[in-house]
């Protein structure tokens, strides 16, 4: 991988800046989807228990017969699996269905903080990372006050934090927040579930760049230093999302769309309030 493609993280290994989002993705149609994004050039692939397709993720990762080494797989804890023995448990299962040895990045994927149980899940996670079948540990969906008190009562900096991140969402504080931890950020939803398509200022800038809108988007986190994991199911758009590292965005137009934030930009629930 090209140094202008990965992240150095906070724990010594390295992550790639651009993945590929599997939220949605049917078990059954995910073998085909991951193997057409691996030989599209993705290394990074981003599932959860909570999909419900890691089987068909794990298949697809083998099927690509790309070395396990240069592929960074990335799986979260379900929201029902929280506490010491329920994460081992679950990273277990989360293993078996992938069909792999080791994950590169476990994540909790939402912190549930009314059952007052991430810290503990956090200790289970830095096990399975000294166990080396997690490279590396990390948060989704935690607000800085999540992060500190993981921090101030287990001294490990989670290596990323995924959360919702796209132009008219942009997270500035929780961005600058990770900076000063060496945390990286990883944007989930950063086409804004397509939502941004008819946006004036990115059909302008995809007219002016000769690019789609969704390259001027997924292009707009990279030069933002954002890790940017966006979804298709559709081969030209796979395609189309990863043909990115053949331009940059000026500053000026990187300042355009950091324009487009909007206090009713949020798609996804709030941390504090998701039951699910
Ligand atoms: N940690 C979390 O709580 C969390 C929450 C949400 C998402 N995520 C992760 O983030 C990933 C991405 O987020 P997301 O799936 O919510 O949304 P997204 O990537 O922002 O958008 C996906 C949508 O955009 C469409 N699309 C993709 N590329 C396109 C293109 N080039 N042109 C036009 N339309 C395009 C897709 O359509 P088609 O598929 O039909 O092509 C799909 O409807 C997820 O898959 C998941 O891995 C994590």
């Amino acid at each position: 991988m090209a140094s202008h493609t990965i992240f150095d993280l906070n724990d010594g290994n390295k992550l790639p800046r651009l993945g590929f989002g599997l939220w949605q993705v049917p078990d059954e149609q995910a073998p085909d989807v991951v193997h057409q994004a691996i030989r599209t050039g993705y290394r990074l692939i981003d599932t959860a228990a909570g999909y419900g397709n890691e089987e068909g993720v794990g298949e697809g990762i083998s099927a690509a017969g790309v070395a396990r080494t240069d592929l960074f797989v990335t799986t979260k804890l379900a929201s029902q699996d929280h506490g010491y023995d329920e994460a081992l448990k679950a990273f277990d299962k989360s293993l078996g269905r992938l069909g792999l040895a080791y994950v590169d990045l476990y994540l909790i994927h939402w912190p549930r903080p009314w059952e007052n149980r991430y810290v503990e899940t956090w200790r289970a996670f830095q096990r399975i990372k000294q166990e080396g079948r997690a490279r590396s540990i990390g948060v989704s969906n935690f607000t800085q006050a999540h992060i500190q008190r993981l921090i101030d009562e287990t001294g490990v900096v989670p290596a990323v934090n995924q959360i919702e991140l796209h132009p008219r969402f942009q997270q500035k504080d929780m961005r600058q927040f990770h900076d000063q931890l060496g945390m990286v950020t990883q944007s989930w939803s950063p086409l804004g579930r397509g939502h941004l398509q008819d946006n004036e200022t990115i059909t302008e800038l995809a007219s002016k760049y000769g690019k789609s809108w969704a390259q001027i988007v997924i292009r707009w986190h990279l030069d933002n230093n954002l890790s940017v994991i966006p979804k298709s199911i559709t081969l030209e758009r796979i395609r189309q999302n990863f043909d990115v590292f053949d331009f940059q965005l000026a500053l000026e137009d990187v300042a355009r769309i950091n324009k487009l934030q909007s206090d009713k930009g949020r798609i996804g629930a709030h941390p504090d309030d998701i039951r699910s």
